[in-house]
């Protein structure tokens, strides 16, 4: 073991050399699609398209599909093998495309129903909204049959249009959402619905000041702290500059937020928002994923952000990773924050910090006091990210989905691995060594003309699951047995791999039961 142990830190060490925060060119290992030294396994239906939302159930057997017109549920237990269990319509009908039409939508393009937001409700149940021919819709669906409970009205809860993103999030049965809520597109709300115990639904139509030309990208939940993050991109107005510029934000509302009683009746009297800063030009979020402390640590402040940027400016395709951690969420939203002032448009700097902008339980304050939080939900300061720097820079791909495992490696120690996805489905496993970022694989995932929606990963089934306008594809998460050598093995480099002596082959490290037999350093003698 002791062995080992050196042997891997020097195949550390020497990975170190050279690197740094910018992605070398080329992949150590590339595959083409459906190469067969990298099978996928690939799972559409001939009158289904767009499938645009993927969402595991708690024990990963099964993933739900939203896809255009309909929700599907496949079964995943045997992680790369794909089979359909269950699938059930969910059409406009002829009257409701004709009303989009005539409402000057493509009746083709856009006047389906483009389910964007699956979420867990509860044990039983699934939570469903889609665009509904322009007119948004939504459903429990039980989690095993399908059988679907239509709701009367979605107001808010899922956008219009099936081109715009929202996120949604179940916190204690309760819904959380943030979404462009008109049919135009161009009003952000953020929302609690299905609220429990007799507590009025929080909805607040943020007026254009509170959030300018928002673009919502994700959602996590602070559950120590019983908030609900929502992150998002909009159009920053505090530096006063004639040019648009976007910034990537976080807001922050209390789950228990129950609005004011004079002011703020039945609106947000928690929600403030900060900047989130990775490295210059890279400024607009593109998907954020959350990654929870390991088990033993518990500490939820030590949970981490993975998010991916790009450039507003740039034509180029290019993109930067950031890691952001929770317990610097937290500190910027205690403060210092600006003020607004409605008379002269202007942002200043409050002195002092305030115990109030943010706080839970203001339900009982004054009205003078709801008259300040009112006007005062922008923080002085920013969030920046770990290590101050980003976590690489890629000046060839424009990355649009991430997804991120925790591996523990032959010496015991805890590495990450992030999946990063192109929109044309160009698949980077890259591997955060100690002391800089690795592409282990390269892999294209999709077929010429197939777009990416959505990245789904099971890191205990060991397969990332890909929506795209298509089908959906299970990529395992590395190929182990690939490499037919003890020397290759250890060549290919990859933290999940290692070489088993008594079975002579390359193995699953985290599949392999006696770990201590295998050679993951850098010898094969
Ligand atoms: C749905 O998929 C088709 C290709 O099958 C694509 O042209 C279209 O843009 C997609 N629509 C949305 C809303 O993503
Ligand atoms: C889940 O929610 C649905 C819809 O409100 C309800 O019918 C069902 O009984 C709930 N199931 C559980 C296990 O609470």
């Amino acid at each position: 073991m002791a062995v080992a142990l050196v042997l891997l830190l020097v195949a550390i060490a020497m990975d170190a050399v050279g690197t740094d925060a910018t992605l070398p060119l080329h992949a150590h290992s590339s595959f083409p699609f459906n190469s067969p030294d990298r099978p996928l396994v690939r799972f559409s239906l001939p009158d289904t398209h767009n499938f645009s939302t993927l969402l595991l159930s708690d024990d990963h057997d099964t993933l739900y599909v939203g896809a255009r017109d309909a929700v599907l549920s496949l079964n995943v237990s045997a992680g790369d093998v794909l089979t359909l269990k269950k699938k059930v319509s969910w059409r406009p009908t002829d009257s409701d495309v004709d009303v989009c039409r005539s409402k000057g939508k493509n009746a083709t393009m856009e006047c389906g129903n483009f389910v964007g937001v699956l979420q867990h409700l509860n044990a039983s149940h699934v939570y469903a909204c889609g665009s509904f021919a322009f007119n948004p819709r939504d459903a429990f669906l039980d989690a095993d049959t399908l059988a679907m409970t239509r709701l009367p009205a979605a107001r808010g809860r899922c956008p219009f249009s099936p081109w715009q993103r929202s996120a949604a999030l179940v916190a204690d049965g309760e819904l959380f959402t943030a979404v462009m809520a008109d049919f135009k597109g161009v009003t952000p709300l953020i929302a609690r619905h299905f609220s429990k115990g007799g507590r009025p639904d929080v909805s607040q139509e943020l007026s254009p000041i509170l959030l300018e030309e928002a673009d919502f990208v994700g959602s996590a939940l602070d559950a120590a702290q019983r908030k609900v993050l929502f992150f998002f991109n909009e159009v920053a107005k505090e530096f006063n500059v004639r040019d648009e510029q976007h910034v990537a934000r976080v807001a922050s509302v209390c789950q228990d937020d129950v609005g004011g009683v004079q002011i703020l009746q039945k609106k947000w009297t928690s929600l403030v928002k900060t900047t989130l800063r990775c490295l210059p030009p890279f400024a607009v979020l593109r998907d954020i994923v959350a990654l929870p402390p390991p088990p033993e640590d518990g500490e939820s402040a030590h949970t981490l952000f993975y998010a991916i940027f790009s450039s507003q400016w740039s034509l180029r395709p290019e993109s930067a990773v950031c890691a952001f951690r929770l317990a610097s969420l937290r500190e910027a939203f205690a403060g210092p924050y600006r003020h607004f002032d409605a008379h002269t448009h202007l942002w200043s700097p409050l002195q002092a910090k305030s115990s109030d902008f943010g706080q839970c339980g203001l339900e009982g304050a004054s009205h003078s006091k709801l008259e300040e939080v009112k006007r005062t939900f922008l923080t002085d300061g920013h969030v920046d990210p770990e290590q101050s720097r980003p976590l690489l820079v890629s000046t060839r791909h424009r990355y649009s989905r991430v997804a991120v495992m925790s591996v523990r490696a032959a010496d015991g120690w805890s590495y990450q691995l992030l999946f990063l996805l192109t929109e044309n489905g160009i698949l980077h496993k890259v591997f955060l060594s100690l002391r800089g970022p690795r592409v282990i694989e390269e892999i294209a995932v999709l077929e010429r003309g197939d777009h990416v929606t959505a990245l789904a990963l099971s890191a205990s089934k060991g397969v990332a699951f890909v929506g795209s306008w298509g089908g959906v594809t299970a990529v395992p998460v590395a190929r182990c047995s690939a490499h037919p050598s003890c020397g290759r093995c250890l060549l290919a480099r990859d933290p999940l791999c290692g070489w088993s002596r008594s079975r002579k082959l390359c193995a699953r490290l985290d599949q392999e039961p006696g770990q201590e037999e295998c050679i993951c350093g850098g010898g094969c003698q």
